[in-house]
């Protein structure tokens, strides 16, 4: 038996400006997972996918004979394909996830990522984070329309990235431990529905929209050297500019808005919505004396769920620069 597991992911800076190719931060949150376990199954039987969460059963057979196959099911092809397998095995594998669905916290390209890192491992073929994150990302391509690639890259890296689309994925180091608060709206935000919502309005409005992603591109890169020199407080500053551009881009939401309000007035350095927005999650930077009172201000201020991500301050030489030419938006079809 195989088990594999991946991260969620929080975007502390650039969310929609890195679809337009301005650079983001992005974190990930290792207090919520995702789970594949895998296990040989009687012959014959082919390719079964139980997702608990959902309450779905996936065939592999039927999957392969249709047109728009399960993501769940396009995962374990991608890297079977990947690795010279055919897709006809006999698996069962068991899919579970405390990763809220549409929540802006990365749930489907953590999924993925569990399942092809599952599928390596099973066939002892282990995969590097660079080739997983490209297998999640044609995925996460044919199911969400335009992704920038950001999700799969936090997510395969498990690292802090500084990620520019087709240039450049950085991991950098983290000058000060950041404790972050990520508060659930209970709003179910849709990044293919919400990315759509911009694009059109950035067609509409191309010399406004760009000044917007202009901004929060350079908020990006100031995020993620405050970051690195442990500026927590110019962190937090950077992180409310960044949720008042959002604003502006029409993605918050009254709830959203509510929620950074309640964390700032009890003693957040920032606050912000993260990933695509209009629901979903918002984020908090929070001290050691400040949580408590954060939590429970996001809790009275109708947060569903308050998890709690820290990111360890490291040093320096763990960082590791990786190729500015490493794929993270392969054109590879699947196989
Ligand atoms: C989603 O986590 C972040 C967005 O910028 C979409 C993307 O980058 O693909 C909204």
């Amino acid at each position: 038996m195989t088990v594999a597991y991946a991260p969620g992911k929080i975007i502390l800076s650039g969310e929609h400006a890195v679809v337009y190719g301005r650079p983001a931060v992005a974190l990930p949150v290792t207090q919520v997972r995702a789970q594949a376990t895998m296990e040989d199954a009687r012959e014959g039987q082919g390719l079964v996918i139980e997702a608990a969460d959902l309450g779905q059963t996936i065939i592999g057979r039927e999957e392969q004979a249709s047109s728009s196959p399960h993501p769940l099911a396009m995962s374990v092809f991608a890297a079977l394909g990947y690795l010279g397998l055919s897709a006809e095995q006999d698996l069962t594998i068991t899919v579970r996830s405390d990763i809220p669905i549409a929540g802006g916290l990365g749930s489907g390209a953590a999924v993925s990522t569990a399942l092809v890192r599952a599928v390596a491992q099973h066939f002892s073929r282990p995969l590097p984070a660079q080739e997983v994150s490209r297998l999640v990302y044609q995925v996460e391509r044919l199911h969400h329309g335009t992704p920038s690639g950001i999700d799969n890259t936090v997510i395969a890296y498990e690292q802090p990235v500084y990620f520019v689309r087709d240039q450049t994925l950085e991991t950098f180091p983290v000058g000060r431990t950041l404790t972050l608060l990520i508060a659930d709206t209970g709003e179910p935000s849709s990044t293919k529905e919400v990315v759509g919502a911009v694009r059109q309005a950035w067609q509409r409005s191309k010399h406004a929209y760009e000044s917007l992603f202009d901004k929060m591109g350079e908020i990006a890169t100031l995020v993620r050297r405050a970051i690195e020199e442990g500026d927590l407080v110019q962190v937090g500053g950077l992180m409310d500019k960044n949720h008042q551009l959002l604003q502006a881009l029409e993605v918050s939401s009254h709830r959203l808005d509510s929620l950074v309000q309640a964390a700032k007035d009890h003693g957040a350095l920032g606050a912000k919505l993260s990933g695509a927005g209009r629901g979903g999650n918002m984020i908090a930077l929070v001290t050691p004396d400040t949580r408590r009172e954060v939590e429970r201000a996001l809790l009275h201020a109708g947060a569903e769920r308050v998890i709690e991500n820290e990111v360890k301050a490291a040093a320096e030489n763990d960082a590791a620069a990786v190729s500015p030419a490493a794929p993270a938006r392969p054109d590879e079809g699947l196989p």
